[in-house]
């Protein structure tokens, strides 16, 4: 374990994980197990940057998140697994940082001035959601981490986590790494509106969704807009439906969908039941393990204790370095 190199990375508790979650960090993150020492957690804290307001789905979403992750493939042999606000050491080293982050570096982040224009539903002008990075910077240097498994979204989050610790380092000494993005690819898949897959646009298919659920969503897809009758061809190129089954229907079924769309041999009905019935398949794995953790509680809770305490002893080290070297 010693010379692995660490990686670190969370995900906010706001909702069940859904498909473009699983493809896009979940499944990454199950296979950089062997590879790396891994930090995983889920950033309740983070939540509340836009969710202040009502916290009461955070506790209930946090489980869930635990579930969904170890469903996924997480596993706490082989990681560290553990919820944000369990290390209160997250929040003094983010009052720290706090205190040496200019704000013109925050008023910059394109995170912040993209929400700050598009989201009109919720007061984003609370000091906390401006000092989101540095929350996040103290999230992923506390374990002084080599990288940060993340989607392009998070890029300059982790740019902003590097000027943090050179410019802390730079007063105090080198007391921490500064950590690289390691990108994640994104899967080309979108909701079933063709939007982004979002929890906030209602278009996703969650990786809790029942058989039933999910064929029902996937009946809903939107196709090829330009395919209005079942006798016009259509185009799988710009199908989100036929990117689905790039990823879940075998070489054989899928080249023969390809051509018989673009003859108008296959109507969209049918295709899309293909490819509900194989992403049901794909997903029975996580739908088994699902249940069994669903089933005990207490074995999540526990998960949830041991891997946090694990990473309370790792962050109380780099504290105890930390307020040595600001003398406070
Ligand atoms: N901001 C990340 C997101 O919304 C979540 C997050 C919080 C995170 N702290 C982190 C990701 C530290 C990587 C490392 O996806
Ligand atoms: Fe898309 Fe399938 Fe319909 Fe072709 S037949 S447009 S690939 S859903």
């Amino acid at each position: 374990m010693a010379d692995k190199k660490r990686i670190v990375s969370g995900m906010r508790p706001t909702g069940p994980l859904h498909i473009g979650n699983l493809l896009g960090a979940l499944e990454n993150w199950a296979k950089m197990q062997d590879q790396y020492d891994c930090f995983f957690f889920i950033a309740d804290w983070h939540a509340l940057t836009s969710d202040y307001e009502d916290t009461r789905s955070i506790p209930k979403h946090i489980r869930n998140m635990m579930i969904d992750l170890l469903s996924g493939g997480l596993s706490p042999e082989k990681s560290t697994l553990f919820v944000q606000s369990h290390i209160k050491e997250h929040a003094e080293l983010f009052l720290i940082l706090s205190m040496l982050t200019p704000v013109s570096w925050l008023e910059r982040n394109p995170t912040y001035k993209d929400q700050m224009a598009q989201i009109s539903n919720k007061d984003l002008s609370a000091f906390g959601f401006l000092g989101y990075p540095v929350l996040q910077a103290a999230d992923i240097i506390m374990y002084k981490a080599y990288g940060v498994p993340v989607g392009v979204d998070q890029v300059p989050h982790v740019e902003i986590t590097r000027e943090i610790a050179r410019r802390f380092n730079h007063f105090y000494g080198k007391v921490f790494p500064e950590p690289e993005a390691i990108l994640t690819e994104t899967p080309k898949i979108l909701g079933i509106d063709r939007r982004k897959m979002s929890k906030s646009y209602n278009n996703a298919i969650y990786i809790s969704d029942s058989p039933d659920k999910i064929a029902s969503t996937v009946a809903k897809m939107i196709t090829d807009p330009q395919r209005a009758r079942k006798s016009d061809p259509g185009n799988p190129d710009i199908c989100n439906v036929f990117e689905f089954h790039k990823l879940y229907t075998d070489t054989e079924t899928k080249d023969s969908i390809n051509n018989e769309c673009r003859t108008a041999a296959i109507g969209c009905v049918e295709c899309k039941k293909i490819m509900a019935q194989n992403l049901i398949t794909a997903l029975e794995p996580i739908r088994e393990k699902r249940k069994y953790y669903g089933d005990r509680p207490a074995l999540v809770e526990d998960i949830i204790t041991t891997g946090s305490n694990k990473a309370r002893k790792v962050a109380q080290r780099t504290m105890e370095e930390v307020r040595a070297a600001v003398k406070i």
